[in-house]
């Protein structure tokens, strides 16, 4: 048999929303199942990697033969990923809330009469873009993943540019394609050679898929 495409290699995969608390009893959060993430993890285990996981609150399961860490918030989640470098190649298929509530509430808010609380926001770190501009500890592969409801690719280029990562995973989440939550995802790889259309394929399939491009991408790379 032929030796694993990623014998060797250490993959780091982000997956799942964050939740962001607003008190003990209610959080802000993405919209995401981890499907697509858990799915690249445990194709990268299946193709032979060292794979970590950083897991935000998903409704899948944790993958077997991973190591999950499991992390809340955005601001946990970067730090469990900085904890995880050096790797080989990074993939952040999460759902990271953009905001979080300046002054959480260590008690739970009290419903007043007239009196509806105002939540100011801050801004969380942009894990992706904080890995793929780290000096020292940058991957060789950075890929990001870009959910959008109109001008698909055309923001996954931008995205490219702005965040620093090699490749976008561009997908249409409009809510009539089922995407989200959904078993089937429609892709476009952007990276700096062009954008590749991909055949709808499960989630696993573009797992499947993608784990291949990493891995070729790694090997032709001189070391
Ligand atoms: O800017 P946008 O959120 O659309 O970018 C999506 C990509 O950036 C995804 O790969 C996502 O995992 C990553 N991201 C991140 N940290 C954030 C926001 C997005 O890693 N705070």
């Amino acid at each position: 048999a032929e030796a694993p495409l990623l014998k060797g290699r250490r993959i780091l995969v982000t997956s799942g929303p964050t939740h962001e608390p607003i008190d003990p009893v209610r959080y802000i959060a993405n919209r995401s199942s981890g499907k697509q993430g858990h799915a690249i993890a445990a194709a990268a285990r299946a193709a032979g990697a060292e794979v970590i996981l950083v897991s935000g609150p998903a409704e899948v399961a944790d993958p077997k033969g991973v190591k999950v860490i499991h992390a809340e918030t955005a601001q946990q989640m970067l730090a469990a990923v900085e904890e995880s470098l050096p790797v080989d190649a990074a993939v952040f298929a999460a759902a990271v809330a953009d905001w979080r509530v300046a002054d959480a509430s260590d008690q739970k808010i009290k419903k007043t009469a007239g009196g509806a609380p105002t939540l100011t926001l801050v801004e969380n770190p942009d894990i992706l873009a904080t890995i793929a501009r780290h000096g020292t500890l940058r991957p060789r592969l950075v890929v990001g993943f870009a959910a959008e409801t109109q001008e698909v690719v055309a923001h996954a280029r931008d995205k490219r540019l702005r965040k620093g990562c090699d490749w976008i995973v561009a997908n249409d989440v409009s809510p009539e394609t089922g995407i989200m939550g959904g078993d089937v995802n429609t892709v476009h790889l952007v990276t700096a050679a062009g954008v590749e259309d991909w055949p709808s394929a499960s989630k696993a399939e573009v797992a499947r898929h993608l784990v291949a491009r990493m891995a070729a991408e790694l090997a032709g790379e001189a070391r």
